[in-house]
């Protein structure tokens, strides 16, 4: 059996800035064999590392039907995370993974879909909603709602700008606070909801951001019908082995690195607040 702690090497092929902070980086894996076997579940993470400096879990944000080169949206906050932003196209990081259970797919086959993705949040997302997109017949009513607190904090303003073009998708975007050239809907994320969602049957909304909106997202999705076991998101643990030893991750008697970080809002209740 292959060492879970030895990185596979990766060489950065592009990389992409986001906003003053954030940006994408598209790799692939350095040996020919691990390249081709490398598959991900939407939903998963790598940990990453800046050889020398450290390694940390980052959730992938690509396409896995395209899992030859895969993408990352990293914001730098620290030591791990800039070392990561002071590398170019062509250097060599080390990946771990792909770890944790991911979104099971297709569970949610035939159903209606909502995706409320508030700044990086919506990276994670990503890596669903293209696969989804990739089968949109597969499932029924396709809303994509973002929010970003101004416009220079949108990620993937390219991608955002084709999903609201496409006919086979509807598509809502919102600025906690605009700017002159900014003439789309000012306010946050939840003021879309009555105006762009249209029932809790049979729909599943997948909300990922930062807590704060995630708190009120709910709130505001209770008050329109959405049962627990049908909003799913995804938990931000301190993280270390990635793999289930080390316990860094635990939140009552689940490991978020093994156990989510995928988690239905009826899961995420049971958990306690501390461990
Ligand atoms: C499953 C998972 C997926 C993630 N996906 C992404 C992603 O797609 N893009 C991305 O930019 N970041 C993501 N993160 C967060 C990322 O791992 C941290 O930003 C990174 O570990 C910071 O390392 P650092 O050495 O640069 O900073 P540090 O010096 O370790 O930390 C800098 C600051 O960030 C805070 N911080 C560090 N880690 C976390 C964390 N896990 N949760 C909350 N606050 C933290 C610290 O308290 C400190 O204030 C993810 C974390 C997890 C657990
Ligand atoms: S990070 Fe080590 S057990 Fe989850």
């Amino acid at each position: 059996m292959s060492n879970i702690y030895l990185p596979n090497l990766a060489r950065i092929v592009k990389t992409q800035n986001e906003t003053y902070d954030t940006r994408t980086f598209e790799f692939e894996l350095v040996d020919p064999k691990a390249k081709k076997e490398f598959k991900f579940k939407p939903g998963q993470f790598l940990e990453i590392s800046a050889l020398g400096v450290g390694e940390a879990p980052f959730g992938l944000a690509s396409n896995p039907n395209r899992p030859e080169t895969f993408q990352v949206t990293i914001r730098a906050v620290g030591a791990v995370t800039r070392a990561l932003h002071a590398k170019k196209p062509g250097d060599l990081v080390g990946i771990r993974g792909p770890f944790g259970n991911g979104f099971p797919f297709d569970e949610y086959k035939g159903k209606n879909i909502i995706f409320v993705g508030g700044g990086i949040g919506l990276c994670p997302l990503r890596s669903l909603i293209e696969p989804m997109l990739d089968a949109r017949s597969a499932f029924k009513d396709f809303l994509i709602l973002y929010g970003a607190r101004t416009p220079a904090d949108q990620v993937y303003p390219g991608r955002l700008k084709e999903w609201e073009k496409m006919p086979e998708i509807r598509f809502g975007m919102t600025v906690d606070v605009g700017n002159a050239d900014w003439k789309g809907n000012v306010g946050v994320v939840t003021t879309l909801f009555p105006k762009l969602i249209q029932t809790a049957d049979n729909t599943v909304v997948f909300v990922c951001g930062p807590p704060i909106m995630i708190r009120f997202a709910i709130i505001e999705l209770s008050k329109l019908g959405f049962k627990p076991e049908n909003i799913v998101s995804t938990l931000e643990r301190y993280m270390k082995c990635g793999v289930g030893k080390c316990g860094h991750c635990a939140i009552g008697h689940k490991y978020v690195c093994v156990d989510g970080p995928v988690f239905t809002y009826k899961e995420i209740g049971k958990l306690p607040e501390k461990s």
